[in-house]
């Protein structure tokens, strides 16, 4: 189905940079509508991860267009409170596209316009009633250009090492914060300097700069815009 056919369908898009809370706050949103969830940032981390089993280069986009078109992905949503489980042929990867290097390759492919439009359709096949919540990049500017309501989340890098440095931290990660730092900081640019999707806001976003704020005063403020701009809610 292309995104035309299903466009009936509300999406909310959430964008930003990593470690902004767009995790966080796109499966609360997602379980308090009920609506679909879309990772969008799993599928680069999952076409990286199968490019390394592959011994693919992260610059053969040829390749990596191929495998990005034919990925077999699995999402198992989990039990209340667990996370969804993503398989990778067959396979349980669920753990193994969070670690930073698969991020860090996540976000060479990323650059790639090939990649990006192999998974296009993966992501406009997520559309489906009653609605859709979708965590990215692009996903205001280029996925979902028509989505009633656009957010984007930011926060200072500083504050999104930090956050990323008690996650890790938790699963019991070895990690240098100030190294975290320095990571966030080569992501972001090459994230919002690549010509193929750049990262940036959609004109008609609302942006919402989450340092400082605690999960439950962000999700009040995107409450807000979802009553005001999701009509049947
Ligand atoms: O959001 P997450 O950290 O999982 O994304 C990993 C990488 O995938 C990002 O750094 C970005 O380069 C890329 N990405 C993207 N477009 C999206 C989602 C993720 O380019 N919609």
């Amino acid at each position: 189905m292309s995104s035309i056919e299903n466009n009936a369908v509300p999406v909310i898009t959430i964008d930003g940079p990593g470690g902004a809370g767009k995790g966080t706050i796109t499966q609360l949103l997602a379980k308090r509508l009920g609506w679909h969830l879309l990772d969008s940032g799993a599928l680069y981390r999952l076409t990286a991860l199968c490019a390394q089993n592959n011994d693919v280069l992260t610059s053969d986009e040829d390749q990596l267009k191929k495998l990005a078109r034919h990925l077999d992905v699995r999402f198992v949503p989990g039990n209340t409170g667990e996370p969804t489980l993503v398989q990778l042929d067959g396979v349980d990867v669920s753990d193994a596209i969070r670690t930073e290097a698969c991020g860090e390759r996540a976000s060479q492919v990323a650059v790639l316009t090939g990649v990006r439009e192999a998974l296009l359709q993966r992501q406009w096949d997520f559309r489906q009633a009653p609605g859709l919540v979708a965590d990215g990049r692009d996903m205001g500017t280029v996925v979902f250009p028509d989505a009633p309501l656009k957010i984007f989340l930011t926060a200072s890098a500083e504050e999104r090492a930090e956050r990323r440095y008690r996650q890790l931290k938790e699963k019991g990660e070895d990690v240098n914060i100030l190294a975290l730092l320095k990571e966030i900081k080569i992501r972001d640019e090459r994230d919002m300097n690549r010509s193929a999707a750049p990262l940036k806001p959609a004109v008609d976003a609302v942006t919402i700069d989450t340092s400082g704020l605690s999960v439950n005063e962000v999700m009040a403020r995107v409450h807000e815009l979802v009553e005001d701009r999701i009509e049947f809610l």
